[in-house]
């Protein structure tokens, strides 16, 4: 079996050489080339072509005109100048172990997968080399939302950011990315269909140099969501909107009738709660429901959320306006916002969450290559 590990690289030059000489460790006996996709406006590119020359296994250097599409479009590229069978694609700067390379395509091997997918949350896994608290909460934060947006394709995901996988390239329609920003495997799972699992990895600190991930960068990975997938959400966000309609008219009927307001209120809270379930039930999240809970278990789960939120948000509004002293109007547009990701994270993840394939579940699907549709299944 024939492998390319695929390494972007943006000012990476004090990292080439360690990282070269760990994957041939690691790799030994396996036929493998190394290419380097490079961005880089220091002299990364000649420290390349210095130890390609000095390695014992090939090293490629393909150097980029233009930096299109950042991180994920130099990936991209990788996957089609690759010759492997196999790709391997890994960061620059160590922070992912060269010695799982192996790894990845033993597992790739033994269980017949198209995509092997290193993570830091699963079993031994960890995301330690992720620097600062604020790391760790942005990428569990948008882990949660992709995993939310695609509960079946990601069933078998639990680190969609990662950059270190190995995948069949066989199994992906190249053609049918749209690279932007960083989240590569992101893309590749969600327009592919192809069968996934996991092997878990400690991400490391990196050797030398800098971070280059910046701002704009988690910017571009919500453009990215989008792009990719309203489908779920969007319907998700037309049962609420549908629900509070259906709350005021109900309440204006009752009080036509001389209801007191506050009866009428409880009276359209309840009705509308139920409605919603029932609509997200047939609407949002039909095709997740043979997923194991018992409607019963289901509708008490969403219930409970709806109450502790609507217990939480008045409190939660009153505390931001007295502490930021921002105006009460912006607070309570920033509490619907947080409180509509919240309940559509909790539905997709916790009352709907699928689970996971069953190893023996885990079978290639029969030689058909992939398809580029979004629709879930
Ligand atoms: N060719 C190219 N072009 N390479 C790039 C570019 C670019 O525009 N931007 C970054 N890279 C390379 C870096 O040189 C490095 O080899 C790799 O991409 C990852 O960049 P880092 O700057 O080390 O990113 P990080 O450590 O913050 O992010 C890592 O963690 C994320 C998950 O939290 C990366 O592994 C990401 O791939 C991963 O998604
Ligand atoms: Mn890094």
């Amino acid at each position: 079996m024939q492998v390319t590990v695929v390494v972007p690289t943006f000012n990476e030059g004090p990292n080439v050489r360690e990282l070269v000489r760990r994957i041939g460790d690691a790799a030994d006996g396996l036929d493998v080339e190394v290419l380097f996709v490079d961005d880089s406006r220091d002299d990364t590119p000649d420290v390349i072509r210095q130890v390609a020359g000095s390695s014992g296994m090939p090293v490629r250097l393909l150097q980029r005109p233009e930096p299109v599409g950042g991180l994920s479009g130099a990936v991209v590229e990788g996957l089609r100048a690759a010759r492997g069978e196999w790709v391997v694609v890994m960061d620059g700067d160590l922070q992912h172990p060269p010695e799982m390379v192996p790894v990845l395509l033993e597992t790739a091997a033994s269980t017949g997968a198209d995509v092997v997918v290193a993570s830091r949350y699963v079993g031994g896994g960890d995301a330690g080399g992720l620097d600062g608290r604020w790391r760790h909460l942005v990428s569990t934060a948008s882990s949660l939302l992709a995993r939310s947006m695609f509960p079946l394709r990601l069933r078998n995901v639990t680190d969609p950011m990662t950059g270190f996988f190995a995948v069949r390239t066989g199994s992906i329609d190249l053609a049918a990315l749209r690279p932007r920003g960083f989240k590569i495997l992101l893309e590749i799972l969600a327009r592919n269909k192809v069968v996934v699992v996991e092997e878990p990895f400690v991400f490391g600190e990196r050797f030398a140099g800098q971070s280059k991930a910046t701002f704009a960068n988690g910017l571009r990975y919500l453009q990215q969501l989008t792009a990719l997938r309203f489908g779920r959400m969007s319907t998700f966000a037309l049962v609420g909107a549908f629900g509070a309609v259906l709350n005021l008219a109900i309440m204006w009927g009752l009080e036509q009738f001389g209801v007191h307001y506050m009866p009428a209120a409880v009276v359209s809270a309840a009705v509308t709660i139920v409605t919603n379930f029932l609509l997200l039930e047939h609407f949002v999240f039909h095709d997740l429901r043979s997923e194991g809970r018992s409607v019963w278990k289901r509708a008490a789960q969403s219930f409970t959320f709806n109450g502790i939120e609507a217990a939480v948000r008045l409190p939660f509004l009153h505390w931001l306006v007295v502490l930021t002293g921002m105006p009460p109007v912006l607070a309570q547009a920033l509490t619907l916002v947080v409180a509509f990701l919240l309940r559509f994270v909790f539905h997709a993840q916790v009352v709907y969450r699928p689970r996971k394939d069953a190893p023996d579940r885990v079978t290639p699907l029969a030689g058909e290559p992939s398809t580029t549709t979004l629709d879930e299944d």
